[in-house]
């Protein structure tokens, strides 16, 4: 059998997972708000109209962030339009993803479903068709206790304690042409160094993301993240780092090699920040806030075939496979790695778009096979990463060099005086053996070794069978006489390894 191996020392730490690594993502985008959090004659709806399965499902894995409301969708979106009384909010014309906009849930309505939801809003200001005003406005309306315009506004609309929203997104891939309000890195630099000013002169207490580029092929990357940091960088706390990923071409090797393109674009956004840092003579790091990623592809053909100007049409509604569910490991991992830098991140989107969770219009809600490894990451995944010293046959892809086929990293409880190990076998033919080497900890107890693995790479959950990719225990993992953890990582498998130090 191949073999790999990794020691970790809990004296080597990489950083304290931020929980907000385990975000999500709503947009007013296809069936994620109307169909997805919201659907007011389902049967399981709540008195505002907030489906409880899906909440049940979302609660299971433990969000702490949720960025809203857009995405595309927030370059052209009034806020203004989603509060207040229902009947006097307008329809629009949604330019973003040519679709009707009822407003029927806005701004108050999403803190309400957060909090159903145990979880923070992250909300994003337009900073596309709007400005510095709108932005301002609309943290004084969020945060401000009362006694002004737009928080009394608040507070006639039923909502006398402030939201208390702490982080906010300047923009939305502003570098991108396809985004309503396009701007170069200079335009936006300026505007996004602006409306922040301001808005942290309503609510200092807020911290800022400014807008990096929208993918790591961006003709513009990696000047944009200089030229923009360049501009704001007094202002802002974080830049954000957006990625999606697709097997197009049916090169799985490859496919699920992607995520080391992800390590190496996360390493080229931190050397950027601090380059600007070192050019500021700053004192402050620029953090990242990875809030859009996942693997996005299986929708493109079907969404061509939509109508437009629809309410809530079923846009980018992928329906994830085996082999989906193991890149979005290895990008769990990647992003863990960098747990000193990366301190957001948001899985893209949380139901029916491009996400996790998916449901039927009047009917049931599911969990898609990529549900389980974010699960298992934000429900295990916390504590300190300590540096992953790893040892694994490597293999070369179409686009990729020594890409190692097990792609692991430790996190360690020292409250719950656990470890926790999260690995994934990129083998698509062999089991691997695993041997990790607790040194500093003694040894240790393994509490659980649970599994993902599938015969058919390309199986999927649907409605009709949704438990299809499930998780189960494993018996293999056990503790030599050494006091190291041995192994079978399964082909094609993704790994959760609970030790209990
Ligand atoms: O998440 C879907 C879309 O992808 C978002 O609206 C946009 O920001 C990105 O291009």
């Amino acid at each position: 059998m191949n073999k790999a191996s990794m020691i970790v020392d809990k004296d080597f730490v990489v950083g304290k997972v931020d929980e907000r690594i385990y975000g999500s993502f709503i947009e007013h985008l296809g069936r994620a708000v109307y169909g997805g959090i919201y659907e007011s004659n389902h049967p399981t709806a709540d008195e505002q109209g907030f489906r409880a399965d899906v909440l049940e499902l979302v609660k299971g894995l433990q969000v702490p962030i949720v960025r809203y409301p857009g995405g595309n969708f927030v370059s052209g979106y009034n806020w203004e339009d989603g509060v207040g009384p229902l009947n006097e909010r307008p329809r629009r014309l949604e330019l973003a993803w040519r679709t009707i906009e009822p407003n029927w849930i806005g701004f108050n309505e999403f803190i309400d479903w957060c909090k159903k939801a145990n979880t923070e809003a992250m909300m994003a200001v337009n900073l596309g068709t709007r400005g510095v005003d709108e932005a301002r406005n609309l943290v004084e309306y969020s945060n401000h206790p009362s006694g002004s315009y737009w928080s009394d506004l608040r507070v006639s609309h039923g909502y006398k304690d402030p939201h208390a929203v702490k982080t906010w997104c300047l923009g939305n891939e502003m570098d991108g042409p396809w985004q309503i309000g396009h701007k170069t890195a200079t335009e936006y630099g300026r505007i996004a160094n602006e409306a922040g000013k301001v808005m942290k002169w309503v609510d200092p207490t807020i911290e800022l993301v400014a807008c990096g580029s929208s993918n790591r092929g961006m003709a513009t990357f990696p000047e944009w993240e200089a030229a923009v940091l360049d501009l704001a960088y007094e202002t802002v706390d974080y830049l954000s780092i957006h990625q999606y990923y697709g097997n197009q071409k049916n090169d799985t090797p490859n496919f699920l090699a992607q995520s080391v393109g992800m390590d190496d674009y996360i390493h080229t956004v931190i050397s950027t920040c601090d380059y600007i840092q070192a050019k500021k003579r700053g004192k402050k790091k620029i953090h990242l806030s990875f809030d859009e990623w996942n693997v996005w592809f299986h929708s493109h053909e079907q969404d061509k075939q939509l109508e437009p100007w629809t309410i809530a049409p079923p846009q980018l509604e992928d329906i994830y496979t085996h082999e989906d569910a193991l890149l979005v490991g290895c990008m769990l991992i990647s992003m863990l790695k960098r747990a000193d830098r990366v301190k957001m991140a948001c899985i893209a989107q949380l139901v029916n778009v491009i996400a996790p969770i998916m449901t039927e219009n009047g009917g049931s809600a599911w969990k898609q096979t990529i549900y389980y490894p974010y699960m298992h990451a934000s429900v295990f995944g916390r504590g300190e990463v300590l540096v992953p010293l790893v040892k694994s046959p490597k293999y070369d892809s179409s686009e990729f060099t020594d890409v190692p086929y097990v792609e692991t990293v430790a996190i360690h409880s020292e409250e719950k005086s656990e470890v926790v190990v999260f690995a994934v076998n990129r083998h698509l033919e062999e089991a691997m053996l695993f041997e990790i080497d607790l040194r500093s900890f003694g040894g240790g107890r393994i509490m659980e070794h649970i599994v993902l693995e599938h015969e058919d790479l390309k199986a999927t959950n649907t409605a009709e069978m949704p438990n299809r990719v499930q998780p189960h225990s494993s018996g293999n993992a056990a503790m030599t006489q050494e006091g190291k953890i041995t192994a079978s990582l399964g082909k094609a498998s993704w790994n959760v390894i609970r030790i209990k130090v």
